[in-house]
């Protein structure tokens, strides 16, 4: 599947079949996906990926008990056949703007990052693996836990992180209901390209 396809195919799947997710397979994505850019070649993102009875784990953590009594995605979303914990160390990052060839940018410090590109590195490292997984025939969706992230980060053993975002992983079961956000009225994708200093009939180089 060519990279334009697999974007365009790309959807957002709230509701799984259960199938399970082989942890090879996966773990093999993740690292390929992990060949995304990485600022100053902090290397600094990780991926922590859950299977099998440590999945309702994940979802005791990420939720609470009203949430999961209330929401009627719940039960499509825990049927995922795996999660992938998207988390990046931003220290790393501070050492590494830190380091001779960096240390100009002022940004040995991390409250002095007017971008945090820790959570940058985590967010391409995540679209690579959402691209990964369509070409491998797999659905997913992006979910922000960060509601709860200590806890969250506490059962992974990795305190010294910080959360970025969790990839629900899966065969897709069509259960879903439609996102209201969808629904919104956002501008058209090519109306958010805008070409700055040639003529606007000028080819584009
Ligand atoms: C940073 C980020 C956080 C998101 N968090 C959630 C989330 O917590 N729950 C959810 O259902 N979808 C979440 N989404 C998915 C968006 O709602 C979805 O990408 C958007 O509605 C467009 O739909 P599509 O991805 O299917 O094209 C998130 C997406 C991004 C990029």
């Amino acid at each position: 599947m060519d990279v334009a396809r697999a974007l365009a195919r790309r959807r957002m799947v709230r509701s799984f079949d259960g199938t399970p997710v082989d942890p090879d397979m996966l773990d093999g994505l993740c690292a390929t996906a992990l060949w995304a850019p990485t600022a100053g070649n902090c290397a600094g993102v990780r991926m922590h990926t859950v299977y099998g009875a440590a999945r309702p784990e994940f979802f005791a953590r990420a939720t609470d008990v009203a949430w999961r009594a209330r929401s009627p995605r719940y039960a499509g979303l825990s049927r995922a056949g795996a999660i992938v914990v998207v988390t990046s160390r931003p220290q790393d990052y501070g050492a590494r703007y830190g380091e001779a060839d960096k240390r100009a940018s002022g940004l040995e410090t991390l409250d002095a990052w007017p971008v945090p590109y820790w959570h940058g590195d985590a967010a391409m490292a995540t679209m690579a693996l959402l691209l990964l997984l369509e070409e491998s025939g797999w659905s997913a969706t992006l979910w922000g836990d960060f509601g709860r992230a200590a806890g969250l980060l506490a059962w992974l053993g990795a305190t010294d992180e910080t959360l970025f975002a969790s990839v629900l992983v899966g065969r897709d079961d069509h259960g879903d209901r439609r996102s209201a956000s969808l629904d919104r009225a956002v501008p058209a994708r090519r109306d958010r390209v805008s070409r700055v200093g040639m003529p606007p009939d000028a080819p584009p180089r």
